[in-house]
């Protein structure tokens, strides 16, 4: 078969629905996007290292809030779906999605640990006529300089035997008006030829895609998105700080603000950034730029701001505590919401562990709520939710970390004696009890 003729074969399975859809990494990210190919008629093959997902899987049971069991089960009854730990899957596969982690060391350094592991194991079964997209957020250039290599190991040749694209994943979990399917879909290719069997594929499945010129642009793209938030929720953050210390309501001012009907868009402050991608994404890219010899002085000063914010927190705390006569040493503080954003059970980098952790280290008597997070660790101790009315009525301070939406509001402020609120869940509600972020 010559290169143009795989191509077209290639494209032909796609849009007859007949290739055969493979996605690594099944949290998620993957998780959805597997489910909207197997809706759309494809026949998807999920492959994870987590032996109790791919279990769950199998047997209908989703563990990811967006998508339902009950969405999930008919897909792997009638074959359309179906999850294995055996990488040699992708053998009979056609495209092949990568959706792996893509955490920070330490030291705020990009670990592709799990992004190389999946391509050892990928080009190990790659086979001539395939479509392989790196989902996974990561720095500019990864797609080019690290999965390429790996996969042209097999000796087979990109653009030719095989198609690779990098296509960033913007899904926002809770999100009930914008989910896998609507999110507008970025894809570059590292050949044009890549890119254009990449757009085909997305949109079989999806409503619009949006093809970019090369993978690196598709890479920067969602750093672009994602630092924006991380700056911008910088600028808020340290604006709270100054309004605090004037005496003048930061959440006044933002809605305010926000009734301009151009050139403002409203940013909120916090108890500090949470979840998997805000607080991580953007030190991909400082990462990279320092190579490039650019120092991302936006980036480190908004990731410092953003750091201080559980200091913050707990300083209101204490002051609140201090103004009643209480000392924070050995004060019950009940924590209320410890996901990182309302209405999702994710905890990963919530600032609710370093708020809980820096109240321990300064001898507070912890508990929480959270009606979609039953267990929580905090410096290796674990914490099981409390019944939140007990709870409440018990705490010498209740601290709103999370507002969720299920949270009775009035009837927590009703019930608590002093509470502070670092998300505005109070808005519209008045009392000396309440100190606000
Ligand atoms: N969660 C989000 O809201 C979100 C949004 C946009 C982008 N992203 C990005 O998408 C990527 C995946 O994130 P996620 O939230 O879905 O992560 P996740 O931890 O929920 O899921 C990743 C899955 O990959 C599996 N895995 C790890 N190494 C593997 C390997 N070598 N082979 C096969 N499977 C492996 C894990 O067991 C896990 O099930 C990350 O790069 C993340 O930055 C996440």
């Amino acid at each position: 078969m010559n290169h143009s003729a795989a191509r077209s074969a290639l494209i032909q399975k796609i849009q007859d629905k007949q290739a055969r859809v493979g996605i690594v990494g099944l949290g998620y990210v993957g998780l959805p996007l597997a489910v909207e190919f197997a809706k759309a008629g494809f026949r998807v093959t999920g492959v994870d290292i987590d032996p109790s997902k791919v279990d769950a899987l199998n047997q209908g049971r989703s563990y990811v809030q967006d998508v339902p069991s009950q969405v999930l089960r008919p897909l792997v009854e009638s074959g359309r779906f179906h999850a294995t730990q055996a990488f040699a899957a992708v053998r009979d596969c056609d495209t092949v999605n990568i959706c792996v982690p893509t955490p920070l060391r330490k030291t705020k350094d990009p670990d592709l640990s799990h992004i190389v592991a999946a391509c050892e194991e990928i080009a190990r079964y790659i086979h001539p006529g395939m479509l392989i997209i790196l989902e996974s957020t990561t720095y500019p250039g990864t797609t080019g300089e690290l999965v390429l290599p790996l996969l042209e190991k097999s000796g087979l040749r990109v653009g030719e035997d095989f198609f690779l694209c990098f296509s960033p994943e913007r899904v926002d979990p809770g999100n009930p008006v914008f989910q896998t399917a609507n999110i507008p879909k970025v894809v570059g290719g590292v050949t044009p030829a890549c890119g254009e069997v990449g757009a085909i594929f997305y949109q079989q499945a999806l409503q619009k895609v949006v093809p970019v010129s090369s993978t690196q642009v598709a890479e920067m793209v969602k750093l672009l998105e994602n630092t924006f938030r991380m700056i911008n929720i910088g600028l808020v953050n340290e604006l709270a700080m100054m309004c605090d210390r004037m005496g003048i309501n930061v959440w006044e001012v933002i809605d305010a603000a926000a009734t301009k009907p151009f050139g403002f868009m409203p940013f909120y402050p916090g108890p500090g950034l949470g979840g998997h991608c805000i607080p991580v994404d953007p030190f991909y890219l400082s990462w990279k730029s320092k190579q490039s010899g650019i120092e991302a002085r936006f980036i480190e000063l908004a990731g410092y701001i953003n750091a201080q914010m559980p200091h913050f927190v707990v300083d209101k705390i204490q002051n609140a505590l201090n103004s009643v006569g209480k000392p924070l040493l050995n004060s019950r503080v009940h924590i209320l919401g410890v996901a990182y954003k309302r209405d999702v059970d994710d905890v990963r980098e919530s600032p609710a562990f370093d708020v809980m952790h820096l109240l321990r280290r300064r001898g507070a008597r912890l508990s929480y709520s959270d009606p979609f997070v039953p267990v929580f660790h905090v410096d290796g101790a674990r914490l099981e939710a409390q019944d939140i009315w007990d709870s409440v009525r018990e705490a010498d301070c209740v601290a709103i970390i999370t507002d969720h939406s299920a949270f009775d509001y009035p009837r927590i402020l009703d019930q608590s004696r002093l509470i502070v609120d670092t998300r505005n869940a109070l808005r519209g509600l008045n009392s000396p009890k309440i100190v606000r972020l």
